[in-house]
């Protein structure tokens, strides 16, 4: 049997224009609209996040074919238990129930799971639940897909201090040898490529306290599609705009 040439809708990301050679290893996700989307539907703003889980499906199927070779969504942040118990409780609730209905997909697909934030806040069946994914895939070899969950960009970075010093106090580390990259290497997001691109969605233009230390030369694309509603098409036309970016990384345009 002889295989048909493949069609650009084959691959929509070549659809979208996009130059293989210049796509970014490390794509971070602000998956922000939930609630809007919901309440423009009048559902709860519970229904929004639940709707999100089905475009957090859409970009991880469209990520892994592409080559990315990590992509780390925000998906609860240390200021959101400012909100209403019962929204924090229904996203309780949905870590596990996502992880039961997309596991066994993720680890076909050679898909890396892995976590960042504050574990020790976590309600037990969440924590459960993501250590499981996490072991379940350990072995995979392909994208990495972190979700930040009870994480805040300035406590990773108090977290990190904090190992520094302990270990200085133990004598383990000289405090004065500490540079950027001991300070990184203690870090939650340790081990994961450069980040080249954030990406927020529901239109606002600032980073809610996401990847403080790792955004220091990110490009920056803010979408105003509200979470549930993000397709692979927006994610392509997200990187489109990323490789019309001249990232100089304070040289000169070459
Ligand atoms: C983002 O959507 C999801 C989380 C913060 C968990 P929001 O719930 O913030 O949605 P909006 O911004 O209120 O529309
Ligand atoms: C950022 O969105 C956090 C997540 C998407 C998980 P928020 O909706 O919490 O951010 P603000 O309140 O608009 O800054
Ligand atoms: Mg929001």
């Amino acid at each position: 049997m002889t295989a048909r040439p493949a069609r650009p809708e084959d691959e929509p990301w070549r659809a979208a224009g996009l130059d293989p050679r210049k796509l970014p290893r490390h794509v971070a996700i602000i998956m922000d609209g939930n609630g809007r989307w919901a309440e423009r539907r009048n559902l709860p703003r519970s229904e929004g996040h639940r709707a999100g889980t089905e475009a957090v499906r859409r970009v991880i199927r469209a990520s892994a074919p592409i080559g990315l070779s990590a992509l780390t969504l925000y998906a609860f942040s240390t200021e959101n238990w400012k909100r209403p118990s019962q929204e924090v409780e229904s996203l309780w609730r949905l870590v596990p129930e996502v992880f039961e209905r997309d596991l066994p997909e993720i680890r076909e697909a050679g898909v890396r799971v892995r976590v960042v934030g504050d574990r020790g806040g976590l309600p037990e069946e969440v924590r459960t639940a993501v250590a499981r994914a996490e072991a379940e895939t350990a072995a995979n070899t392909g994208m990495v897909v972190t979700f930040a969950i009870n994480y805040g960009g300035r406590d990773e970075i108090v977290r990190a201090a904090r190992r520094l010093a302990i270990e200085a106090k133990a004598g383990a580390i000289d405090p004065t040898a500490i540079d950027e990259a001991a300070l990184a290497a203690r870090l939650d997001t340790a081990g994961l490529p450069e980040l080249d691109l954030l990406v927020r969605t529901g239109g606002e233009m600032r980073v809610s306290n996401f990847l403080l230390w790792e955004l220091a030369y990110a490009e920056f694309v803010s979408v105003p599609v509200l979470w549930p509603d993000f397709t692979a098409d927006d994610l392509y036309r997200a990187l489109a705009e990323y490789q019309r970016r001249d990232r100089r990384f304070g040289g000169v345009a070459t």
